[in-house]
């Protein structure tokens, strides 16, 4: 196997090929890390001359490479705050003496076989030998006594580098670290678009588009969860770059706390992206011999436009960050409770919702909301993890018994991090809420805040959560997120170290995820922040799927599915159908189209069954035994979008299995016009040569044709959806 990291010891040139990317880098004359290149593979050579020592007037110089350069000019691998490069920088350490001036020089590297994992933190992994190799890159400042080991994991067959830094004190007194990012990533150019998301509740990961301007632009998250306003993920793609062709790069982070993805373009043409924990919520004080180490930035590169960018990600994401037995796997139909009953339910409902759920062949039966406590809205009782004792006599035992007893597996809700005033946690221990000392706490959805980073609150949470588990024979957990901080602050840490703690509350709620998952590897985690507020790639790490949206229209969801698709695998993302008028925006349509934009996701029902007309109970039976056929597809298959619902006025995609033999596309209408010409999806992914044949229609299609020309989509009126089956015709 040829090897993927290339070293030219002599130019001390690093060179990294994967996928169908290059990444390169060099160390200067001075040990500066210089950032040559990332974008379409090149063959081996000698770079050096990508070094661009221009001197430009009016910036502060250092001598470099035999001339006078413009530091603030130069392409770092890890800038460093302090210095001349006034951009945004990855590092900023605070000395004993006040001072923040750190010059980092090479000093060696190593490379390993595969990836090394980050303490504490997700990041992405090898599943077989061969797949990845990794590159450790040590700079250190001797003077200041710190050592700072940059990682690049490098993959065979995706085209992503993931990157991530470990900063070591080495000298005798504690050192403050003010900012540590994951990646900076310095280009060349600056004439790209730059695609990000915003959202609100219910309304998550809404596309936006824009050119770059001089200055700093980008996205972020302070409210300690990634946020429903802002995914952490930025691309930058070419203004010639389309779905299928041009240049473009992605960057995404694997946290889920509070960030800061930022590009800089600067007046000489160059744009910096960076990616990294937020440096306004964080500080970390770093002892003699501590290390810290900070999360994973996944940078990609695309020449096949943005379905080839998403690809690599979708690719990462499922096979390298998801983990446990479903991560490959169709996940079972599930009906959830939550719009279908809300907190008004019982042992019966339930019983009779599990019996009915059986009869259309849903696999999973999931209590959402209000089992516990004394729970019946949402102004009370979280962390009082025992069942209601009104709704649930016989508790979550007798409940399990009886979904088990009908076949179906049984899944409940839990929301862990949070802590309602009215609760007996509350009463018991109010120090177990984040807070500042002597200040108001602020409520969302009427709870607080747990302290995650202390450790006797994991314990609580593993200690309910396994008793749970255990008693109710559980097969599921969505775990629920529903505000953001506010205050921050942990009554455990001394003053000097209140600036840690968003951090660590993100690394105690990794951990206890890291304890359950070990535990219990049979049980589906599904994760959930009022809706999509914390779908990002951290997360994905413990649970292989999130709930998108908690609006469930299928029309709204067109939008919000198109969003999530830049980064995440369809099969991470959970779609629902649920009763019309959708709850959320009062629209209805029909149950084929529900039906076929849930498709693009885990698939499962949000309704009472029992409630459902019978031609509804009849759609929903054969929806079921439909996704459980074509499951593989849905999971394994590639994805590729065809249309973007805002700027075309339709909905289209494609899973192509990964054979390339089945492809089906599915066509969806917003507001069709009779006088607009009919569209002509064009189909990418598929073989010029080969032909396909529609079965239910009747027709065989060449692939040049689908591909250049175009499917004549048939006309299945306002908010409808058709779906095209094709299947390649054998020689
Ligand atoms: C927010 C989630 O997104 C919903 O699906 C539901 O679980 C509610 N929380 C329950 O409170």
């Amino acid at each position: 196997m040829n090897k993927l990291i290339h070293i030219d010891e002599e130019r001390k040139q690093f060179k990294l090929d994967g996928g169908s990317a290059s990444y390169i880098m060099k160390v200067l004359d001075s040990g500066r890390l210089y950032h040559l290149y990332f974008g379409r593979q090149l063959p081996d050579d000698d770079y050096s001359f990508l070094v661009d020592t221009a001197p430009h007037s009016s910036i502060e110089a250092i001598e470099e490479e035999g001339s006078w350069v413009s530091e603030n000019c130069m392409r770092m691998e890890y800038p460093v705050f302090g210095r001349a490069d006034k951009k945004e920088t990855a590092l900023e350490i605070q000395f004993p003496d006040g001072s923040n001036v750190l010059t980092l020089r090479y000093k060696s590297y190593k490379t390993y076989e595969g990836t090394l994992g980050i303490e504490g933190l997700p990041a992405a992994y090898s599943i077989e030998k061969g797949d990845s190799e990794t590159l450790e890159i040590l700079l250190s400042d001797d003077d200041a006594a710190i050592d700072v080991y940059l990682y690049y994991t490098v993959w065979r067959d995706i085209s992503v580098i993931c990157r991530h830094a470990k900063i070591v004190n080495k000298g005798e007194s504690p050192v403050k670290i003010k900012r540590a990012l994951s990646a900076v990533l310095d280009l060349p150019d600056r004439d790209y678009i730059m695609t990000t998301n915003c959202g609100a509740w219910a309304s998550e990961r809404r596309i936006e588009r824009h050119e770059l301007f001089s200055g700093v632009q980008g996205i972020y998250s302070r409210r300690g969860n990634s946020s429903h306003a802002h995914n952490p993920f930025i691309v930058l793609q070419k203004k010639n770059t389309d779905e299928n062709s041009g240049d473009a790069y992605g960057a995404v982070l694997c946290y889920s706390g509070s960030y800061e993805m930022f590009c800089d373009t600067d007046p000489y043409g160059m744009t910096r992206l960076t990616a990294g924990i937020n440096h306004d919520c964080f500080e970390w004080i770093l002892d003699s011999g501590e290390s810290f180490e900070t999360p994973e930035a996944e940078l990609a590169f695309s020449h096949e436009g943005l379905n080839g960018l998403s690809q690599n990600f979708h690719t990462l994401m499922r096979d390298h960050i998801c983990r446990g037995k479903y991560k490959n796997e169709r996940r079972p139909v599930l009906l959830n409770t939550w719009e279908g009953c809300y907190f008004n339910f019982n042992e019966d409902t339930i019983e009779n919702i599990a019996n009915s759920a059986k009869e259309l062949g849903i696999e999973l039966l999931v209590v959402d909301d209000g089992w516990f406590g004394h729970r019946n809205g949402d102004n009370s009782s979280l962390g009082d993890w025992y069942p209601n004792s009104e709704k649930l006599p016989g508790g979550v035992e007798s409940l399990g018994k009886k979904v088990h007893a009908q076949g179906l597996k049984f899944g409940i809700w839990f929301e862990p991090e949070m802590i309602s005033p009215d609760s007996d946690l509350y009463r018991a221990h109010p120090e177990w809420t984040l807070c500042v000392k002597g200040k108001p706490i602020s409520q969302g959805r009427n709870q607080y805040v747990l302290d995650m980073s202390r450790q006797d609150v994991q314990d609580y949470l593993y200690d309910c959560i396994a008793e749970t588990i255990n008693k109710g024979g559980i097969d599921y957990i969505k775990w629920d997120y529903n505000r953001n901080f506010a205050e921050v602050g942990s009554e455990l840490l001394p003053p000097e170290r209140q600036g840690e703690v968003s951090h660590r509350f993100i690394l105690g709620l990794y951990s206890l995820l890291e304890r359950l998952n070990k535990d219990f590897p049979d049980v589906l985690f599904e994760s959930c922040s009022g809706g999509g507020g914390r779908f990002d790639a951290g997360m994905l790490y413990y649970m292989p799927q999130t709930w998108a949206s908690d609006d469930t229209d299928a029309i709204k969801r067109l939008e919000i599915q198109y969003g999530t698709s830049i980064v995440y695998p369809m099969s991470c993302m959970s779609a629902h159908i649920s009763v019309v008028p959708n709850h959320q925006t009062g629209r209805s349509v029909a149950f084929k189209t529900r039906k076929d934009v849930a498709f693009t996701g885990s698939f499962g029902f949000e309704l009472d069954p029992t409630k459902l007309s019978e031609s509804d109970r009849r759609e929903a039976k054969e929806a079921t035994e439909e996704y459980i056929a074509s499951g593989d597809l849905f999971v394994n298959g590639t994805y590729y979008r065809i249309a973007n619902p805002k700027d075309d006025g339709y909905g289209a995609w494609m899973f192509l299995s990964k054979d390339g033999n089945t492809a089906r596309v599915t066509y969806a209408t917003i507001d069709h016009s009779i006088e607009g010409p009919v569209p002509r999806l064009r189909i990418p992914g598929l073989d010029d040569k080969a032909k396909y044949r529609d079965e239910e229609r009747g027709r065989t299609y060449s692939g040049a044709y689908l591909k250049y020309a175009g499917l004549l989509t048939d006309i299945p009126g306002d908010r409808g959806t058709v779906v095209y089956n094709l299947k390649k015709v054998k020689e």
